[in-house]
């Protein structure tokens, strides 16, 4: 095979998606509870998204960001009335990490300082900066290491105010997942991102919402830091941004001023993407799913602490995980394999539903019901 080995893979070819639903191409058919990793939010190829984006396409498909974009003012209008941020602008690039690259350069730039705060078990990319902000030596190359990372353990107020006691004059920004997704679905504490936005604000530095895969509606609101019920000065986005199409981006404060040439991109909010985008957030507010999520969220995660099995359900909306009693450690792989369920993991031992938004009752109970057949079996199969 010549394609670069990084991903262990599952030995299933997907070749089409509809909604919730995927299938092989043998034709074997799957509920995603998976969402493809956080990223389908308004369902596999939706046909407004589908249409939006064909339509675009044979518009223009591609011009640099040299000229004026009027479908990139669009989405920046659109994004200002869904999450409420009505004075931030907008930055548009490709991808999680590059979001919170920019994101962390830009906090660097401006207060002149070269610290960032990150926290224990935190996911932030694998560029070169949001790597180095990433909590897993295994993926930070010794080029990628640098002294200017502070990690201090999440959601320790304690740690995070003696830390800006010590060095406050120094800390450009600090960096945090309203729900930590990767370690394994943490949700940051309303008192730890209130204290975040204190000494933010007493010390002069940034705070970014990493809002990759926890932000665009996931939570049950647009962006899950803001339950908090304080702002950050940063909120990165990508995933669930596009629905599948690659797009990523940064909602940046008024405070922070822009300048030409401090950022750039080539392929940064070209028109497919913008129209992708687009695309989600109006079938986001047609099909009112954000509520949706909150509503679905609440009913899951209930059903879930009430199954036999389960020990552990932690997070908002559709963005859950849950733990599994003792010996029954392989229920992903037996959801997968004998159920046709997709769900997404986190090690060593934690599963995580990250649906599309969209995903019916219905589906949900579908899916309950396998799983408890999935414990059902796996309680009867000798050890
Ligand atoms: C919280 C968070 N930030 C950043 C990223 C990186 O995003 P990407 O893979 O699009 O670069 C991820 C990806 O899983 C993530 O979960």
């Amino acid at each position: 095979m010549s394609l670069f080995q990084v991903y262990p893979l599952q030995p299933i070819a997907i070749t089409k998606a509809i909604g919730s639903h995927v299938w092989d191409d043998k034709g074997t058919e799957y509920l995603d509870m998976y969402g493809g990793h956080a990223v389908i939010s308004i369902g596999h190829t939706h046909p407004h998204w589908v249409k939006r984006i064909e339509d675009q396409l044979h518009k223009m498909a591609f011009y640099s960001n040299s000229v004026i974009m009027p479908i990139q003012e669009e989405l920046a209008a659109s994004l200002n009335k869904i999450s409420g941020k009505q004075d931030y602008q907008l930055f548009l690039c490709n991808s999680g990490a590059e979001a919170n690259e920019n994101a962390l350069k830009l906090a660097s730039f401006h207060t002149g300082r070269k610290k960032i705060i990150a926290f224990s078990k935190a996911f932030h990319g694998r560029t070169s900066l949001a790597v180095a902000a990433t909590d897993n030596s295994s993926i930070i190359a010794p080029v990628n290491e640098t002294g200017n990372i502070i990690f201090l353990p999440f959601n320790d107020v304690e740690a995070l105010t003696q830390c800006f006691a010590k060095q406050g004059d120094e800390i450009a920004g600090v960096i945090i997942e309203g729900i930590q997704g990767v370690a394994g679905i943490y949700e940051a504490s309303t008192i730890f991102l209130q204290t975040i936005r204190t000494l933010c604000d007493k010390h002069g530095a940034v705070y970014i919402a990493d809002s990759v895969q926890c932000g665009c509606g996931r939570s049950g609101k647009f962006f899950s830091n803001d339950f908090a019920g304080v702002n950050a000065d940063i909120y990165s986005m990508a995933k669930g941004m596009g629905n599948g199409f690659p797009i990523g981006g940064i909602l940046i404060a008024p405070t922070i001023k822009a300048k030409f040439g401090l950022l750039g991109t080539t392929f940064g909010g070209n028109p497919l993407a913008c129209a992708a985008a687009l695309a989600v957030l109006e079938v986001m507010e047609k099909e009112n799913l954000i509520e949706a999520a909150a509503q679905k969220g609440k009913y899951l995660i209930k059903a879930l602490q009430n199954t036999k099995g389960v020990k552990a359900v932690r997070g908002k909306g559709l963005m859950i995980g849950f733990e599994m009693e003792a010996g029954l450690e392989s229920i992903r792989q037996v959801l997968l394999n004998d159920f046709k369920i997709f769900t997404g993991e986190a090690k060593p031992n934690i599963i995580r539903l990250l649906p599309s938004l969209a995903i019916s009752m219905e589906e949900i109970n579908l899916f309950l019901h396998k799983l408890n057949d999935a414990v059902q079996q796996l309680k009867q199969t000798p050890a």
